[in-house]
């Protein structure tokens, strides 16, 4: 259980859904933790109490990641206030999903800002700490759109599949400093983000996965802290699909 013990994380988007499982499952191995939301919900301060608990520091930093100052800051003081940044998971994300023919500049324009350029941001701003320290590991939460597109999400497989060419460049980029930079594509995840999917897509979502079933946000974390770990010191510009067999 100490795979990542005293080692730092900042995760993106990690208030709720997938990146409050990924914080959940670092700081379980070992890891203190930043986590960067734009808003957090009512219950989160029970949920950073529940995981200091065991003697792991978790702070809370209110960033909209498309801010490069706001982003360059936060980073700089989760350098200052835990010691070091080791681990980058760039997860923030979200959705304006429509047909092409109805999605406007705005929906393209913020789903490409968040998804896309607020990573870019991160991934500056933590690599250069990360490059001082010779070491680092960062992981982009993609998705199987980024890999097989979906109709209605124009945007976001666009930028999900922008994600992956963030990762193969900053992978070649880093590696030479020890930095090792990978993607994960998970499938159909049950979160608040795609509780809002009528049962039509739903349905047509679980007919395409071979293991009949949705992924549990546990079950994206457990893969991201491989990423993590020294178990994966060899591994980068990988895209490893965590999707019950979806796009084999
Ligand atoms: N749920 C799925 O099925 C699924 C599948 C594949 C990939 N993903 C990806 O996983 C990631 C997490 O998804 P989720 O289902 O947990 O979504 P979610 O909507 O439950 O959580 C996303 C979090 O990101 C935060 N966020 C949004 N914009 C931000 C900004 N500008 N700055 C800082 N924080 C911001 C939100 O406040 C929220 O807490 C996203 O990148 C999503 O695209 C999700």
């Amino acid at each position: 259980m100490d795979q990542l013990k005293d080692q730092v994380a900042v995760v993106t988007g990690g208030g709720r859904g997938i990146g409050r499982a990924i914080a959940t499952a670092l700081v379980a191995e070992g890891a203190h933790c930043a986590i960067f939301d734009r808003a957090f919900p009512d219950d989160f301060a029970a949920f950073t109490a529940s995981l200091t608990a065991g003697g792991r520091k978790v702070i809370a930093k209110a960033v909209d990641i498309t801010n490069t100052a706001a982003t360059d800051k936060a980073c700089d003081e989760v350098a200052a206030e835990l010691g070091r940044l080791d681990i980058l998971v760039n997860n923030a994300g979200i959705t304006r999903d429509k047909l092409m023919m109805r999605m406007s500049d705005e929906d393209w324009d913020i789903v490409m800002a968040v998804n896309l350029k607020g990573s870019f941001i991160c991934t500056r701003a933590a690599s250069r700490i990360m490059m001082r320290q010779r070491r680092g590991k960062i992981i982009n939460v993609s998705s199987v759109v980024g890999l097989m597109g979906n109709a209605g999400q124009a945007n976001y497989s666009a930028s999900k599949a922008g994600l992956i060419g963030l990762t193969k460049s900053s992978a070649k980029e880093f590696a030479s400093r020890n930095i090792t930079v990978n993607a994960i594509a998970p499938g159909f995840v049950e979160t608040e983000m795609t509780a809002v999917l009528g049962d039509e897509v739903r349905a047509a979502f679980l007919s395409v996965i071979p293991m009949k079933r949705g992924c549990k946000p546990e079950e994206v974390a457990s893969v991201v802290t491989f990423l993590a770990s020294p178990a994966a010191d060899y591994v980068t510009g990988q895209v490893i699909a965590i999707d019950g067999g979806m796009t084999m």
